[in-house]
């Protein structure tokens, strides 16, 4: 089991290991006492693993609620998110009773934002069962829903009071979701880590998940603690995520968000280095990297298209961006170019 420490404007533990989720009633009774829970999941999540969640909450004295919303990127939009308030209130929820996060990126971010509305905040824990949750959206605090005119549109930064990650969930995936949290861990490779970069290129993970795991929360727990709200550093995170939204959008959500991040690091590496911005020549290594962890490594779309829809997502002309630059494997940098650049990227698709 491992235990990593956030330091962020909330102090908080998320912890890794095999068979932990029958733990999670004693630690919330050590954090919150035996106040209420709302658990929280989705209808692919919750015929998995809601009993043994509920069973290890109410073992330890707390008394709990189910809310399970249709599973899927459609449900992450604001009429879920006040189904979900409005049934904290009619169940008479208060500050001292808590949510519960039970699943992935989903279910983490609307839970979190119903947290930190509702009676203006209840503290909120982290059960995430997906590896891109575990790796990524259920630590440091970003939490949001969709609005019409894009991804995470209304959200808050929010901290959970625990993240708790049973790597038993992680077996339970489909091999295409396990390899979407993988793109997001190879990212934290190349960003951050050659030796993890080295560790995982060649695929065949699994039995090495929780110290994989361990690694990328401590690397984001780095960058949260330096750059808690995004103004900086924090932004290295979106290494291949510029393209990626476009190839998302352009596929209407049919190509999943690990899969347009597999190929927006391709295309971020092999255009940074074709424009001089590298100084060593990632693509190769994050090609090999990609193809040995069942991901893609190019997309059908015309680059004309993608640096168009890039762009509206930027809403504006003439501005700059902070695009993300390998430099060498395992260290990235921000660089400021105008948004207009995003049409000579998009060429290297
Ligand atoms: N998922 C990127 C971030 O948390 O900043």
């Amino acid at each position: 089991m491992e235990i990593i420490k956030v330091n962020a404007s909330k102090e908080y533990d998320v912890i890794i290991g095999e068979g932990i989720l029958s733990s999670l009633g004693e630690r919330c009774v050590s954090l919150f006492g035996k106040n209420r829970a709302v658990i929280v999941t989705d209808s692919n999540v919750a015929p998995l693993w809601l009993d043994e969640t509920k069973a290890s909450l109410e073992k330890a004295g707390i008394d709990t609620l189910e809310f399970i919303f249709p599973a899927g990127e459609e449900s992450k939009s604001k009429e879920t998110l006040f189904e979900l308030i409005e049934f904290m209130a009619e169940n008479k929820l208060t500050r001292s009773d808590f949510a519960v996060a039970l699943g992935g990126g989903v279910t983490g971010d609307m839970v979190g934002l119903a947290s930190s509305l509702y009676l203006r905040g209840i503290e909120f824990v982290q059960v995430p069962t997906t590896l891109l949750a575990a790796v990524d959206s259920s630590v440091g605090g970003k939490t949001a829903v969709n609005l019409k005119a894009g991804k995470n549109l209304l959200g808050a930064f929010y901290q959970p009071a625990l993240v708790l990650c049973d790597t038993l969930t992680l077996g339970t995936l489909p091999e295409n979701i396990f390899a979407d949290g993988m793109a997001e861990v190879i990212k934290y490779g190349v960003i951050f880590d050659k030796a993890l970069f080295d560790k995982v290129s060649g695929g065949d993970v699994k039995l090495n998940i929780e110290s994989i795991i361990a690694r990328c929360v401590e690397l984001k727990r780095d960058v949260v603690a330096k750059d808690e709200f995004d103004k900086g550093d924090r932004q290295l995170l979106n290494f291949g995520h510029t393209m990626a939204h476009s190839i998302e959008k352009c596929s209407n959500f049919e190509i999943s968000h690990g899969s347009a991040v597999a190929v927006g690091m391709v295309i971020a590496a092999k255009a940074s280095h074709a424009l001089g911005w590298s100084d060593e020549n990632c693509t190769q290594a994050i090609i090999d990297a990609n193809k040995n962890n069942n991901l893609p490594v190019e997309c059908d779309f015309a680059p004309h298209d993608l640096a168009d829809v890039a762009l509206s997502d930027k809403k504006r002309t003439g501005g700059t961006i902070n695009f993300v630059v390998p430099q060498n494997m395992g260290e990235c940098v921000l660089k400021k170019i105008p948004i207009e650049e995003l049409y000579k990227i998009a060429e290297y698709k």
